[in-house]
C-alpha cells in the first residue's frame, strides 16, 4: 500500500525541513520525500494549502478503560485522539483496577490494537495500587509493554519510595513521570489559592503545593543521577525550579497542557465545572510564565491530560465535581494561537507536540525521515470550527472550550501509513 501526500508544507523539525513537497508513504515507513514525485500505483492525498508533519504524540491522557467505560474507552479515547491529529498516546494508569501489574497492562494494548486507530502506550503505576507504599513490578511491567511508570492522578507522597523508584527504574530503562503535587498543601482545595478561591469561597490549592514537590523531584533526580520528568507544569514558581535545574544540567523534563497557556482561573468564576482540573488553572502571571517557558524550552512538550468525566460526574456542585478536562480535540487550536500570537513558530510547535515527546520517552515516531514510522498528521492551519459537544468524538464532552470559536483542524491522520482518520474524501 503506497500513499503520496501531494504539496504540502512538509515541517519536521527533527530535520530541520520545512518545504512544500511530495511525501510517499510505503509498508508503514516514509519511503521519500521530494518536490515532485510521481507514483503510479499510490492513492494520493491532496495537500496544497495544508501543513503535514510527524504525528503527533501525547504523552498525558486518561482513557477510563478499564472501569470506568462510561466517561471513555480505549475505543472512543482513540478516535479522540485521531480526530485531534494525535497518531500515539501515552495512557495513565489511574484506571480502575490501576495499572499496577502486568495483567492490566496486556489488556490496554489488546483493547487499544482491537480499536486499531493510533498507539497506545500504557504507562504503569510507580506504587501498588498508586497508594504510595510498595513499588510495583518495573521489570514485569516493562515487559508487558509499559512506557514509563508513574502514579499520575496522585503523587507519591514518601521521598524515600521515590528516591527507590528512580533508582529501581533506572536498571529497566523505564522512564518516571511524576505528577508533583504536596498534598499536606493541596488536600481538599478546588481551586487555585489566591482569586478564585477568594471569590468562590472554595478551599485553594496554592502553587507552592506544585512548586515544593517539582523541587523535591529535581533534588532525587540529582541524588539518584536518574531522568525524571514532571507533569502537567501549571506554576510560574515550578517553572523557575525546572529552568534553574537545567541550568545545572540534571535530566529533567517537562510537559504543560493547552488549557495553563490558554485559560486562567478566571475560567472557573461561575463554577464552571468543566474549568476544575488538578493542577487547577492559574493566575495570568503563571500563565504567562508557561508560555515563555514554552517559547525558551525550559517545558519541553505539551501534552493534553485529557481527562473525560461524564455529566455524573461534572453536573453537580463544584465541591463535588470530579477534577479534569477533555483536551485531545482542541489541542492544535489552541496551540495554533500562541503561533498566531508569536510566542512560538509552526516548527517548534511541532517539536512541542510530536519530536519531544518522541524523545523523552524514547518511542518511535517524531520524524518524517526516510524509514522512519509513517505516522503522519496532516492539518489546515486556517480552517475555523466551533467547539460543540457533537463536534467532538470522545465520549465525554467536558471541554471549557465549549462554544469557543478556534482555527486549525486535523484533515488527515495516518499511522503506519494508514489513514485512520479523515476529514475529507479522498
Ligand atoms: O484534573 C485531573 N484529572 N488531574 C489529574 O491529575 C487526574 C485527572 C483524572 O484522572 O481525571
Amino acid at each position: 500500500m503506497k500513499i503520496l501526500l501531494k504539496g504540502g508544507r512538509i515541517i519536521d523539525p527533527s530535520q530541520e525541513f520545512d518545504q512544500v513537497a511530495d511525501l510517499l508513504l510505503e509498508e508503514g515507513k516514509v519511503a521519500a520525500c521530494a518536490p515532485h514525485l510521481e507514483i503510479e500505483d499510490a492513492q494520493i492525498l491532496p495537500c496544497q494549502g495544508l501543513i503535514v508533519c510527524p504525528g503527533f504524540i501525547d504523552l498525558h491522557v486518561h482513557f477510563r478503560e478499564p472501569g470506568e467505560e462510561w466517561k471513555e474507552t480505549i475505543a472512543s479515547g482513540s478516535l479522540a485522539a485521531v480526530a485531534g491529529g494525535f497518531t500515539a498516546v501515552v495512557c495513565m494508569p489511574n484506571t480502575k483496577p490501576p495499572n499496577d501489574n502486568a495483567e492490566v497492562t496486556r489488556y490496554i494494548l489488546k483493547k487499544a490494537a482491537e480499536a486499531g486507530l493510533c498507539r497506545v502506550y500504557p504507562v504503569a503505576c510507580i506504587t501498588k495500587g498508586q497508594r504510595g507504599e510498595e513499588l510495583t513490578e518495573f521489570g514485569e511491567l516493562k515487559e508487558a509493554g509499559a512506557v514509563a511508570v508513574s502514579d499520575d492522578g496522585r503523587p507519591v507522597p514518601d521521598a524515600f519510595l521515590m528516591r527507590l523508584a528512580l533508582e529501581y527504574a533506572k536498571n529497566f530503562d523505564l522512564p518516571v513521570i511524576s505528577h508533583a503535587e504536596e498534598l499536606s498543601l493541596s488536600s481538599g482545595g478546588h481551586v487555585n489559592e489566591g482569586l478564585a478561591s477568594a471569590k468562590l469561597g472554595l478551599r485553594g490549592i496554592p502553587p507552592q503545593a506544585e512548586a515544593i514537590a517539582i523541587f523535591r523531584e529535581v533534588m532525587l533526580a540529582e541524588l539518584t543521577n536518574s531522568p525524571i520528568h514532571i507533569a502537567h507544569v501549571s506554576t510560574k514558581a515550578g517553572v523557575e525550579i525546572i529552568r534553574q535545574a537545567k541550568e545545572k544540567g540534571l535530566k529533567v523534563t517537562a510537559e504543560t497542557a493547552p488549557h495553563y497557556f490558554t485559560l486562567t482561573e478566571e475560567a472557573t468564576f461561575g463554577y464552571h465545572t468543566n474549568a476544575k482540573v488538578n493542577p487547577p488553572l492559574r493566575s495570568e502571571e503563571d500563565r504567562q510564565a508557561i508560555e515563555e517557558a514554552l517559547a525558551d524550552g525550559t517545558i519541553d512538550v505539551i501534552a493534553t491530560d485529557h481527562a473525560p468525566h461524564s455529566p455524573l460526574e461534572k453536573v453537580c456542585e463544584f465541591e463535588r465535581a470530579a477534577f479534569g478536562l477533555v483536551g485531545l480535540e482542541t489541542a492544535l487550536s489552541l496551540t495554533l494561537r500562541l503561533v498566531e500570537r508569536g510566542s512560538i513558530s509552526l516548527p517548534k510547535m511541532i517539536e512541542l507536540l510530536s519530536c519531544a515527546p518522541a524523545r523523552i520517552l524514547k518511542l518511535p515516531g517524531g520524524s518524517l525521515r526516510e524509514g522512519s514510522l509513517a505516522d503522519v498528521t496532516v492539518f489546515d492551519p486556517e480552517a475555523r470550527w466551533i467547539v460543540t459537544e457533537e463536534e467532538l468524538n470522545s465520549k465525554s464532552k467536558n471541554s471549557p472550550f465549549l462554544g469557543w470559536e478556534l482555527k486549525g483542524r486535523v484533515i488527515y491522520s495516518i499511522v503506519s501509513g494508514k489513514v485512520v482518520f479523515s476529514r475529507r474524501e479522498f
